[in-house]
């Protein structure tokens, strides 16, 4: 299998990723800033298909038409130069001043008037470029304190928000849809929609749910100390999973945005499994970007930087190369099969049987030996988790 990137793997980078200039809440910058022509550039040659970006990557916040116009032209030529693509755009909603409440959900109206306004010359620019997914990450969407944020009123905000984002993109027949990018906290001490969960359900409230999905994040998740696989499992159940962010995150704590399998490593590997096999029931489950949202480390310099960007996808198609010599391995399978999982694939009840037989049946419970998993019947899990650690360490086919 190739371990050399290319376009049918689609790897995207955001804009602000390898753009990133190290800056954090204890220090300024320590690298300069990155143009977007180089961007496109080099992640054409390390083997990306697409770029991401907010408006405010491109063009300053508050720049006149013209200043905008430009950059968006140069992007354009970049494009054309290289046959990079545009598969997703998002909004800033969390750097200027006026955002410090939130966009959708500030306190102010006025000030989600403008959130508006921004997101649909966004939307436009999206619709221009092609892109297909338009994600939501609401990262000033939320308070610090319980009394500054009528939650139930914020959500009804968020909800008008995206309804009418919606009634737009219809009206205009761009084929865009939303997603939703759940955090927990960082940099609102809580986050509206903090987990992939609170988002699903969120989007079952929605005039047009068929509209919206989610961008989870690997970090996001586990930053809330979830198990970001099966998190992912479940969006792909509900049918919402439009986009996905690819980074690293070790533990509970601030949001690291390392690269790919810096962080968990187990959970990587389930994941890319997952997502390039379906799991046990066979089938690549997510055909969309991989979209790596990870920043540089700021000890890194330019170098470091492609390093970095280079190491996102080679870890990604190192984790598809095991994940599919695991899936291949015939000890696994027998692993698999003794551990009882393709087993969970029949249904509880047989067909047409109802509650009165499964009552009637006395093997289900009169007759039903529950005593004997007592010091027997193990299930073979741990095992199971072994041959997939040989997989990853490369000690197996
Ligand atoms: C984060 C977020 C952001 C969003 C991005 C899209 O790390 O907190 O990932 O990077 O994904 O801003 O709006
Ligand atoms: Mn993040
Ligand atoms: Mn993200």
């Amino acid at each position: 299998m190739a371990l050399t990137p290319s376009r049918a793997d689609k790897f995207s980078f955001g804009l602000w990723t390898i753009g990133y200039n190290g800056a954090d809440p204890f220090g300024g910058p320590t690298r300069a800033p990155l143009d977007v022509v180089e961007a496109v550039h080099k992640l054409n040659e390390l083997g990306a298909y697409g770029l991401t970006f907010h408006d405010d990557d491109l063009f300053a916040f508050g720049s006149s038409e013209a200043a905008r116009q430009k950059e968006i032209d140069r992007l354009k030529g970049a494009l054309a130069e290289t046959g990079v693509i545009v598969p997703m755009v998002t909004t800033n909603l969390f750097s200027a001043p006026v955002f410090k409440d939130g966009g959708f959900t500030s306190n102010d109206r006025d000030v989600r008037r403008f959130a508006l306004r921004k997101v649909i010359k966004q939307l436009d620019l999206a619709a221009e470029l092609g892109a297909e997914t338009f994600v939501m990450w609401g990262g000033r969407e939320g308070a610090e304190y319980d009394a500054a944020k009528d939650i139930r009123q914020a959500l009804e905000r968020y909800r008008e928000a995206v309804n009418l984002l919606g009634d737009y993109v219809t009206d205009k027949g761009y084929g865009i849809r939303f997603a939703i990018e759940p955090k927990p906290n960082e940099p609102r001490g809580d986050i509206l929609l903090p987990t992939l969960g609170h988002a699903l359900a969120f989007i079952q409230t929605l005039e047009r749910p068929e509209l919206v999905g989610v961008n989870p994040e690997v970090g996001h998740e586990q930053m809330a100390g979830l198990n970001f696989t099966a998190g992912i499992a479940q969006a792909l159940y509900a049918g919402k999973l439009f986009h996905i962010d690819l980074n690293g995150q070790r533990g509970i704590k601030y949001d690291q945005d390392l690269v790919f399998g810096h962080g968990d490593l187990h959970n990587a590997f389930s994941l890319v499994d997952l997502l390039e096999n379906g799991g046990p029931n066979g089938g690549q489950s997510y055909t969309g970007p991989r979209h790596f949202d990870y920043k540089p480390s700021r000890t890194e310099d330019m170098t470091g930087v492609w390093d970095s960007a280079a190491a996102n996808m080679r870890t990604y198609l190192l984790l598809k190369e095991r994940a599919a010599a695991f899936r291949a391995d015939p000890e696994v399978q027998e692993a698999l099969t003794a551990s009882r999982v393709p087993e969970l694939g029949t249904p509880t009840l047989a067909a047409g049987e109802s509650y009165d037989d499964l009552i009637a049946d006395r093997s289900a419970y009169e007759d039903f030996d529950s005593a004997s998993y007592f010091n027997a019947r193990g299930f073979g899990f741990v095992r199971l988790q072994q041959l997939a650690l040989e997989h990853m360490l490369g000690a197996r086919g």
